[in-house]
């Protein structure tokens, strides 16, 4: 925060905002424990808790005493674990060398910005977007180009990102499946960016947190498109695959010279993920995709039931196409999604996140995160209906 004479903080985090979601979690906390009971469609993680195997391999690593220093980049057999997931199931060209463990994919995307930005650059980002995201932007002292996503895939993406770059463009950020919209980018749209980026000598920061979550076609990795892999950096987490949201670890891919300035940063931000968890996250990346694909058909339920029920209260939404959010238009409630939220959390104890955090282009509808158990929908979408009467 800004203050008098030396008391403040560095000039460039006088901008950087601190998540509004906090603050939600925070009213969520008071309510439960002032005995309400909260319908918690506001948080963005795994319905299902760390499978017994990962955290067995977790006390194994302990119980060996794997627990000094490993190279800060990750140990070899799990960055050889994830060069050959990324070979088979991304279609990447990439060795272990191509790969860094990261503390999440949080901070996989906060190097990356640091890795490519200057200050003044822009950077092209699709709107609604995960909030932290143009925090980060910030932080490196780069500016955000909001890039509307619905208006996008109307008129082609290609001649919007034509419209709005400017001749600072440095970097386009690229999630897909989205948070918070659920929109998964397809192919041929991937392919637009990718000629867009090659075009205008571009540098991509994909972001795949979401990837085993399409409900309808496939997952597709920008950075598989010829000529992508040298101008893109791919940012993966086990956070929400594998139920592991609190363990901290994630990874990133690129070829140099960005390697390098990923190395740095991790080297003198983190030094490293912590050396049992790495161990842990080996046996994660074991988990074969039957188990994947079942998670998925769980939650292809619960999004069925929830977006099914929303609709029909005229909360209206199209059934998100991947991740676990369904990203609902309020204006039967108040066109002001904050005070849409505030007046679902007050009034039926359901807790969202007002679109308009995610963006400009979020205004007018809330995010309900349905990785819960589908009692939990059932019993929010029966506090809404009382909410409606
Ligand atoms: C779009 C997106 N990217 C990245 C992440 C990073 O997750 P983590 O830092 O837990 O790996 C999240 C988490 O909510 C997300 O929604």
């Amino acid at each position: 925060m800004a203050g008098k004479g030396s008391m403040r903080t560095a000039k460039r985090l006088d901008e950087v905002g601190f998540s509004d979601i906090v603050q939600i979690r925070n009213k969520v906390l008071e309510l439960r424990a002032a005995g309400k009971q909260v319908h918690a469609f506001h948080g963005g993680e795994p319905y299902f808790e760390t499978p017994d195997r990962i955290k067995q391999a977790m006390s194994r690593a302990l119980s060996e005493n794997l627990t000094r220093y490993a190279p800060s980049s990750g140990i070899g057999p799990l960055r050889e674990s994830i060069a050959e997931k990324l070979r088979r199931k991304n279609g990447l060209d990439v060795s272990i060398d191509d790969v860094i463990v990261t503390a999440g994919g949080a901070h996989a995307l906060y190097a990356a910005f640091q890795t490519v930005l200057d200050p003044g650059d822009d950077v092209l980002l699709f709107s609604p977007y995960w909030t932290p995201i143009r925090d980060m932007i910030t932080a490196a002292e780069a500016r955000a180009l909001l890039v509307p996503t619905s208006s996008a895939r109307q008129s082609g993406i290609f001649a919007m990102l034509e419209k709005l770059t400017t001749p600072n463009t440095r970097a386009i950020y690229y999630n897909t499946p989205q948070n918070p919209s659920g929109v998964v980018f397809s192919r041929q749209e991937a392919e637009q960016v990718a000629r867009f980026a090659v075009e205008r000598d571009l540098i991509v920061i994909a972001d795949e947190a979401y990837e085993d979550l399409v409900y309808e076609g496939e997952h597709f990795s920008i950075a598989s498109l010829p000529g992508m892999m040298q101008r893109t950096i791919s940012t993966y987490t086990l956070s929400k695959s594998y139920g592991m949201t609190g363990w901290r670890v994630g990874y990133a891919v690129a070829k140099e010279p960005f390697m390098t300035g990923l190395r740095k940063l991790v080297l003198y931000s983190t030094n490293g993920v912590s050396t049992p968890t790495q161990w842990a996250a080996v046996e994660a990346m074991k988990t074969p995709q039957s188990e994947l694909d079942a998670r998925r058909e769980e939650y292809r339920k619960r999004r069925d039931l929830l977006v099914a029920g929303l609709n029909e209260l005229g909360l209206t939404c199209a059934p998100p196409e991947g991740a676990f959010y369904a990203f609902a238009n309020v204006a039967k409630i108040s066109k002001d999604s904050r005070k849409a939220a505030g007046l679902l959390l007050e009034k039926a104890h359901v807790a969202t996140i007002p679109g308009v955090v995610f963006g400009a282009q979020g205004e007018g509808c809330v995010r309900f995160g349905y990785a819960v158990p589908e009692g939990a929908i059932s019993d929010g979408l029966d506090a809404l209906r009382g909410f409606f009467q």
